[in-house]
């Protein structure tokens, strides 16, 4: 039983990367079951309208709930988790990135950043798991991008998309802390030489400086993970 991902979008082309690199693979060997659908399906006036302008008055165009009632309806079972990205959501995590992976099916809305009618959502959290997902502090023009960032994140966590499981277990964020920093050869580039008790061969002494490495990066850059 694949992990089926279905996503809705009125910019389907924007998918198409994942037709490659560890994803398309994934989707290849059967591990991904991945569909990409057209909001623009769901309409069925000659011009395909999918927003209108916000009741209240303001800046911007609001999705209309009817096509994303119909698109969801179909889509959405008792399986399903309905990924909302919004920047008015909680904030993606390799935690929730962990919980995603053992789901079943999930479904992403994607709509443009001035949102979809809110009544959207009240309706599909009565009767189904909804999240709304916000990749950052910052904002997007759609969804889209933070559907893709979301799908990459969750999908190398199912088991068989990564092939090498050992390389998940000390990543950045896998321990609550930064990754420590990486080298190959050659072992002078530029003037620069790897830190000597890399090439030492002593592993208890490599894993204590990577332990330290790791601890100095989140000091400097994210000194807000530390207790
Ligand atoms: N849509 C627009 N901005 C977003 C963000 N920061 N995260 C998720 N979805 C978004």
């Amino acid at each position: 039983e694949p992990m089926r991902i279905d996503i809705v979008t009125i910019f389907p082309a924007f998918f198409d990367v994942l037709d490659v690199s560890l994803i398309g693979k994934a989707r290849d060997r059967g591990i991904l079951d991945m569909h990409v659908h057209d909001l623009r399906d769901w309409t069925h006036d000659r011009h395909r309208t999918v927003d209108d302008t916000p009741y209240g008055g303001g800046a911007g165009m609001v999705m209309k709930p009817e096509p994303w009632g119909e698109a969801l309806d179909g889509l959405l079972t008792s399986e399903s988790v309905l990924l909302v990205p919004s920047p008015a959501g909680e904030t993606f995590s390799q935690r929730m990135a962990r919980e995603l992976a053992e789901e079943r099916h999930l479904v992403f809305a994607c709509g443009r950043y001035e949102g979809i009618d809110q009544r959207v959502v009240d309706h599909f959290s009565a009767r189904r798991r909804v999240r709304l997902v916000s990749l950052g502090d910052y904002v997007l023009n759609g969804g889209e991008v933070a559907a893709m960032a979301i799908v990459e994140a969750v999908s190398r966590l199912v088991p068989g998309v990564v092939g090498n499981p050992e390389s998940l277990v000390e990543e950045s964020h896998e321990d609550g802390l930064l990754e420590y920093p990486s080298y190959t050869k050659p072992p002078t580039w530029r003037d620069l030489e790897v830190p000597p008790v890399l090439l030492s061969g002593n592993h208890g002494a490599i894993a204590t400086w990577r332990q330290e490495q790791s601890l100095e990066r989140t000091r400097l850059h994210r000194p807000d993970l530390l207790p």
